[in-house]
């Protein structure tokens, strides 16, 4: 991050002005930028009590499912309160067909890179599939990976009513969940495919006792996936914890989407999901950009060629004895490029 310096200098009378001259105070205001010399809002760090102050207030908060930390970087720059590293990165970043592929030493990586790109959001851990059901023990040492190695501010869990004992015992271990409840794509084998839930009068009932039961076992927050509106509206009614949706109607207190369903990145995206962006077009259209500029040599002129130790051009694409391409570089003269 860069910082715009302004200096202001005003002029302080005191209470008896000599001779009639000002005696001057000089201001130094520092005001954080991104990269492109935009002036970058910081706000306090999002906790749950950020998101339950908001929740009385009757002010919605913003969450997005997010991969890396440059993608998080920018949506905190944005101003999105929570940051989920979905398991549906097996489908949009290792390009599975199912959340159920989700490797659990991936997800603990990412969730640490989210946190580090956006350390004021709240982040939130997808626990993957078979990382919570084997065992209780399993259970618990698989969330506090997540805690520890993955800097979680609360972990995720798709749950019915049976997961209470479960979330009760993290909960007291410390740990602060998110239960997941409605359609629950790790079971998406077992109903035969992605299915909306809470259709029936019974099927909401077992829905908003499940949401209390998860509720009254600790859990800090409900997710709830793919129910009609009428299901969210009275788990909400029933429960006291933040309610976050998810093609669950407007009656949650915070909205979630999966980053690249918002960015116009997936080819067939959920029916709920309204894409805000056509990066993937974008995207397109650049990757041609670059191939045409390369097959026509026209990369980028003299910042494309490093110097060697006499000053000169060394022909070396790595830079040569102080350049390297390694992103960590600080900069420099002969460096190839700025830290990120
Ligand atoms: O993994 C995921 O993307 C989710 C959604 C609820 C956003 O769990």
């Amino acid at each position: 991050m860069r910082f715009d310096a302004s200096v202001r200098v005003y002029p302080v009378w005191a209470s008896k002005p000599r001779c009639g001259r000002p005696i001057y105070t000089l201001c130094v205001s520092l005001s954080p930028q991104d990269g492109n010399g935009a002036e970058v809002r910081l706000r306090e760090a999002v906790t749950l009590k950020t998101l339950r102050r908001m929740v009385s207030r009757g002010e919605k908060f913003a969450c997005l499912a997010a991969y890396d930390a440059t993608t998080a970087r920018w949506l905190e720059r944005g101003g999105v309160h929570v940051l989920l590293s979905g398991d549906s990165a097996a489908q949009v970043v290792l390009g599975h067909d199912r959340t159920i592929d989700a490797p659990i030493d991936f997800l603990v990586q990412i969730t640490a890179a989210i946190k580090r790109g956006a350390p004021k959001t709240l982040v939130m851990a997808d626990m993957p599939f078979m990382s919570y059901h084997a065992s209780v023990e399993s259970a618990m040492l698989n969330a506090g990976r997540f805690m520890q190695e993955g800097l979680a501010d609360v972990v995720k869990l798709e749950a019915d009513a049976t997961f209470a004992p479960l979330i009760d015992r993290m909960t007291r271990a410390g740990i602060p969940v998110c239960a997941h409840v409605g359609f629950r794509p790790q079971t998406t084998a077992v109903l035969g495919g992605p299915t909306a839930q809470g259709r029936t009068k019974e099927a909401m009932e077992t829905l908003v006792d499940d949401a209390v039961a998860l509720e009254a076992a600790g859990a800090v927050l409900l997710l709830v996936e793919a129910v009609p509106a009428e299901v969210t509206r009275r788990i909400v009614e029933a429960t006291s914890v933040p309610v976050i949706g998810i093609g669950a109607g407007t009656d949650c207190h915070g909205q979630i989407l999966v980053v690249h369903d918002l960015l116009g990145l997936t080819d067939h995206p959920p029916r709920f999901a309204e894409a805000v962006e056509t990066l993937g077009e974008r995207i397109k259209a650049a990757g041609a950009e670059w191939a045409e500029r390369v097959r026509t040599d026209r990369i980028g002129g003299s910042r494309y060629t490093m110097r060697d130790q006499s000053g000169g051009s060394s022909g070396d694409a790595t830079g040569g004895a102080s350049g390297g391409t390694s992103r960590a570089n600080t900069g420099g003269a002969d460096s190839p490029e700025e830290s990120r």
